[in-house]
């Protein structure tokens, strides 16, 4: 049987630093643990900009769609701010993101012990936390229809539209509660159903779809306000969270950052099951492309390495594997391992982000 293909989208900014240690990794389970994978690597963002012109080749559109899994770094920079908003380096990801149909977002965050005093919240509040954020990704008012800026009268108008149909919600709402069964059972669904008629319906159909399939799973539903205010105050009541795109785009960073650093956390972006059973998939870091730091080897790679854990778990059910990574990772943690976004007010040095990559291959050697 042919090798699962992975295609590496490294993007900008600190994307391909780390992205590089994540080559590393893939190549340390080809070679230690018989995981051979068919790697191919490909533009996004701003540099598919500067070489194509497009933040995201026709090309390489079609390679994304053929592969078992993508694993994207970051796109986007102060270099491409005044580009047309239709290049875009993050029209690059939209249009991944939509072509793909990737409409199950998986944003976990958790707070690693050896990592609980970064936390801008008390020790006690966040030590332990582990839940996952469900986003759905493919549409409301990210690619609601009528949009633009129009003339009316003597001004301009910005419009953005929050749409979902029925269906949409339905597929998010069933992958949400499927985890939360392998999880701790229990879904907090949030929106603004206060305000919006979107909202009303989410909560219909979230609803519905628990009564008639997941009734096992405990459903409580939230306005998202509230959620958030909820998310700094008592994070650990959440297990896995259901949300729109908006609304976890915004929530999913402020749960990462409650772990201490967005450095720190990965993230899956899923479709529907494709014939041979994969489904399609999409694999990147919540942290940006950090502009301000890239090219100077302080960057952590630890978020881009758990989002292949999450695709070895995910893509290619390899949970066992993810786990010896994760494993990996917290040990190095645990063993004072610090990247500069992860150094507290005790200080010391940091270390760069191969020398990150060195000390992980060194404790999935010593796993063996
Ligand atoms: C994210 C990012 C993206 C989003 C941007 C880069 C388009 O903020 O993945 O959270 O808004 O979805
Ligand atoms: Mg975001």
């Amino acid at each position: 049987m042919a090798n699962p293909s992975l295609l590496i989208l490294p993007g900008d900014g600190i994307g391909p630093e780390v992205m590089e240690q994540v080559k590393r990794v893939i190549g340390w389970f080809g070679d230690k643990r018989g995981l051979a994978f068919d790697v191919s690597e490909d533009l996004v963002g701003g540099a598919a900009y500067d070489a194509h012109g497009t933040p995201l080749h026709d090309d390489t559109m079609a390679k994304a769609l053929e592969v078992d899994a993508v694993l994207l770094g970051a796109v986007g920079g102060p270099k491409y701010d005044d580009l047309d908003f239709s290049v875009k380096p993050e029209r690059g990801l939209l249009r991944l993101r939509k072509e793909m149909d990737l409409f199950s977002n998986l944003r976990p965050a958790q707070c690693f012990d050896a990592l609980a005093d970064f936390s801008s919240l008390k020790k006690d509040i966040v030590a332990g936390l582990d839940i996952m954020i469900v986003r759905e990704l493919t549409s409301g008012v990210y690619f609601g229809e009528p949009r633009g800026i129009i003339n009316e009268g003597n001004e301009r108008v910005g419009i953005n539209t929050q749409r979902y149909t029925e269906s949409e919600i339905d597929r998010v709402a069933r992958s949400a509660f499927e985890l939360a069964r392998r999880r701790s059972g229990k879904v907090c669904s949030m929106e603004k159903a206060n305000v919006m008629e979107s909202g009303i319906l989410w909560r219909e159909v979230v609803q519905k779809v628990h009564d008639d399939d997941y009734p096992d799973v405990e459903l409580s539903h939230m306005y998202a306000d509230n959620g958030a205010m909820q998310l700094v105050r008592a994070p650990k009541q959440f297990d896995v969270i259901l949300t729109d795109n908006l609304f976890g785009d915004i929530l999913s960073d402020c749960a990462a950052m409650l772990t201490g650093s967005l450095g720190m956390l990965p993230s899956a972006s899923l479709g529907a099951p494709a014939a041979n059973g994969r489904p399609k998939a999409l694999y990147e870091p919540v942290h940006g492309s950090a502009p301000d730091i890239s090219g100077q080897g302080k960057a952590n790679p630890i978020a881009c390495i758990l989002s292949f854990a999450m695709a070895l778990r995910y893509s290619f059910d390899q949970g066992d594997e993810a786990a010896r990574l994760e494993a990996a990772i917290e040990k190095v943690l645990a063993d004072g391992a610090r990247t500069a976004d992860l150094m507290g007010e005790e200080g010391g040095t940091p270390i760069t982000t191969s020398e990150m990559g060195d000390v992980i291959l060194a404790a999935l050697d010593a796993s063996l």
